[in-house]
């Protein structure tokens, strides 16, 4: 355990922040033993992932834990689907990469930020696929009770950018293992349009679109326009894309015939929040040590000296001027940590 743990390093917008104390366990008795620790010290627990999803906000007054299991474990195949059982701590994109050998479904989701147990916290999602319709159940520790914990796809609520793990179970659980169930044959998912384009310049090559090529192309994607946290400090996209009103959608779309708009199945339109942000002014313009990215106003950027106070001004500056364009409000994506 690390008492005074610097958590800079720890969260991709590099947002400064000391908590108490900090421990990576490698099995659940370990796990087990931190949380008598903590009890004995007087603290609290909070669980961290890859840090790209947290937004935070200062110094941290509890034990902070990370999932340090890495293993991956076929439990069931047939030859339609594969089942199998990843552990939290490991990285995300790594297992997206290793997932082809056993089966299909993961290939969208490459070169996302993050660990495995943090993907259905916020149920990750680019280019039409979301990791909901890719797993079959998720294993963890519920803190109240102390109780190993298995919860089905149905059960762990999930929706867009949302699940059960940022409501009702947020602060109480620690995910350890998430259950994919993968298809053994390859249907891609192309309806993103650059990578519809991307499938028929191939085709008309004669190439075939093989599930490594497909990780390839969107890994080409995801570079064009997001910004590598390794080397530009950020969180992903900071907002969510806003669900607004069936009348609302229509209003919009007639008055700004280019906006971005996606019809929901029941009526409401989610809107490109890149493209409102873009239009009150905001891409790629800074206030103070932190911006919107250049190449996606949806993506907020530091210069790695940012505090937390840089990130909500320019929040709050995004969110009123889009309000007051649109009459729109933004929610952020990135939970307060
Ligand atoms: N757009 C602009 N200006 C911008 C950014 C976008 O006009 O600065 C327009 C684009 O031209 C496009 C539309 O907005 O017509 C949508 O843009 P894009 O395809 O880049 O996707 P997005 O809706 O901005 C969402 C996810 C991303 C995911 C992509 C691709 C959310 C909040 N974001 O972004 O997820 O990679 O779709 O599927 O849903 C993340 O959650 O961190 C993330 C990066």
């Amino acid at each position: 355990m690390i008492h005074n743990a610097d958590l800079r390093s720890l969260n991709t917008l590099r947002l400064p922040g000391v908590a108490d104390a900090f421990a990576s366990f490698a099995s659940v008795s370990e796990l087990l033993t931190l949380l008598d620790d903590a009890e004995r010290l007087g603290l609290g627990i909070k669980v961290l992932g890859g840090g790209s999803n947290v937004l935070l906000a200062g110094d941290i007054h509890a034990l902070v834990i990370q999932s340090a299991m890495t293993r991956v474990q076929v439990l069931s195949q047939t030859d339609a689907v594969v089942r199998v059982a990843v552990d939290a701590g490991k990285v995300w994109h790594d297992w997206v990469v290793e997932s082809i050998a056993c089966g299909h479904g993961l290939e969208n989701l490459a070169l996302i930020p993050g660990s495995v147990g943090a993907a259905p916290v916020q149920n990750i999602g680019a280019y039409g696929v979301e990791v909901a319709q890719c797993l079959e159940s998720v294993v963890g520790l519920q803190l109240s009770t102390r109780q190993l914990r298995v919860l089905s796809a149905g059960e762990c609520g999930f929706g867009y950018r949302d699940s059960v793990f940022k409501r009702e179970l947020s602060r109480d659980f620690v995910i350890l293992r998430v259950v994919f169930r993968l298809q053994r044959v390859f249907q891609p998912e192309l309806s993103y349009g650059p990578l519809r384009q991307w499938a028929d310049n191939m085709k008309a090559e004669s190439s075939d679109v093989t599930p490594a090529a497909l990780i390839r192309e969107v890994c080409a994607i995801r570079s064009s326009k997001l910004p590598s946290p390794a080397e530009i400090p950020n969180a992903g996209s900071f907002f969510k894309n806003p669900v607004v009103p069936t009348h609302m959608g229509q209003a919009l779309k007639a008055r700004y015939p280019a906006l971005p708009v996606y019809p929901q199945a029941d009526g409401s339109f989610k809107l490109a929040a890149g493209w409102l942000i873009e239009q009150a002014g905001w891409k790629g313009k800074w206030l103070g040590n932190a911006g919107m990215h250049t190449e996606q106003a949806l993506v907020l950027v530091t210069n790695g000296q940012a505090s937390y106070g840089d990130v909500t001004a320019l929040k709050d500056a995004v969110i009123r001027d889009v309000a007051e364009r649109f009459a729109v409000v933004l929610e952020p994506e990135p939970q307060p940590f």
